[in-house]
């Protein structure tokens, strides 16, 4: 208990899935949880659930006006920020690179990365003037290896990993104690991932595992508890990959669908 005790912590897409599971651990482990998304209905039952530590604010993380809304909120509610999570984020379809369109690569790069760009970017001054922060942003596998729809979400994750890496550099210099790291997730059983793919296609996913079996949400919220608590304040800039062995052993992706 009491691992991020007394610190404010903003996870964007806490409603369902790897969010929600980050938010239950670290109200869990004593932190405020500002829980944003685009689904009211979703995050207002995810506060709700987890009681007094949490609220809801409605948000798009595509949109920088509300990312400012948001900061200012908490600060003003809470008295700072100390930890931002990144974790908002959307598939694409496995696409032929031909008929992959543009409005589609650009809403899937507007979330998973202009998203994780914007936050980092407003949440920093909220960190500098208290006493730093943890910033951990949610990649994937598919940042480092191709996997199944690859060709524009993978295009984003690989950017949040660079951007992570960039963004950890200019703060250490800076002496601003503020870490930021990124994690990959492999494949995890999440509402999202199940509504998207067919019982066959997930026994295909669990084959491809040298374990043979998903992750659960919360195999990737005790990696961002670690990240986010003071245990790991000599870690920045670090790629965590939580994927129960995959990148042991990558299977080709899955050729496109159409
Ligand atoms: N589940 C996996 O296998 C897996 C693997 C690798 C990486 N990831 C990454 O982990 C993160 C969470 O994935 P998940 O499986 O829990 O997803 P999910 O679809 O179950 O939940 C995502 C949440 O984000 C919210 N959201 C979507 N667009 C938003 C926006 N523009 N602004 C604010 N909120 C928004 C959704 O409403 C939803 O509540 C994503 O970034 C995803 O790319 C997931």
């Amino acid at each position: 208990m009491g691992r991020v005790a007394g610190k404010t912590a903003i996870i964007t897409g806490g409603a369902a899935g790897i969010g929600r599971s980050i938010a239950v651990l670290l109200a869990g482990e004593g932190a405020h949880v500002v829980i944003t998304d685009t689904s009211v209905e979703g995050g207002r039952e995810a506060a709700r659930a987890i009681g007094k530590r949490a609220v809801f604010m409605s948000h798009d993380v595509a949109d920088e006006a509300a990312w400012i809304g948001v900061i200012a909120d908490t600060v003003k509610q809470f008295g700072g920020l100390n930890i931002l999570v990144n974790n908002a984020g959307i598939g694409s379809p496995n696409v032929r690179p031909e008929n992959a369109d543009l409005d589609q690569w650009r809403r899937v790069q507007s979330v998973n990365l202009e998203g994780t760009f914007l936050g980092c970017k407003h949440a920093l001054p909220a960190m500098e003037s208290g006493n730093g922060g943890a910033i951990i942003n949610i990649s994937s596998i598919a940042a480092f290896v191709p996997t199944a729809g690859d060709l524009v979400y993978g295009a984003s994750k690989a950017a949040v990993l660079q951007l992570t890496r960039s963004l950890a550099l200019h703060c250490a210099r800076n002496r601003s104690n503020i870490r930021v790291n990124s994690i990959h997730p492999g494949a995890i059983r999440t509402k999202g991932v199940e509504g998207r793919r067919s019982p066959e296609i997930l026994r295909q996913v669990e084959r491809s595992i040298p374990g043979g079996q998903m992750g659960e949400p919360q195999d990737i919220a005790y990696a961002a508890l670690y990240l986010a608590s003071d245990e790991s304040k000599y870690v920045t800039g670090m790629a965590m990959i939580v994927d129960g062995g995959y990148m042991l052993a990558p299977v080709p992706p899955r050729a496109p669908e159409n």
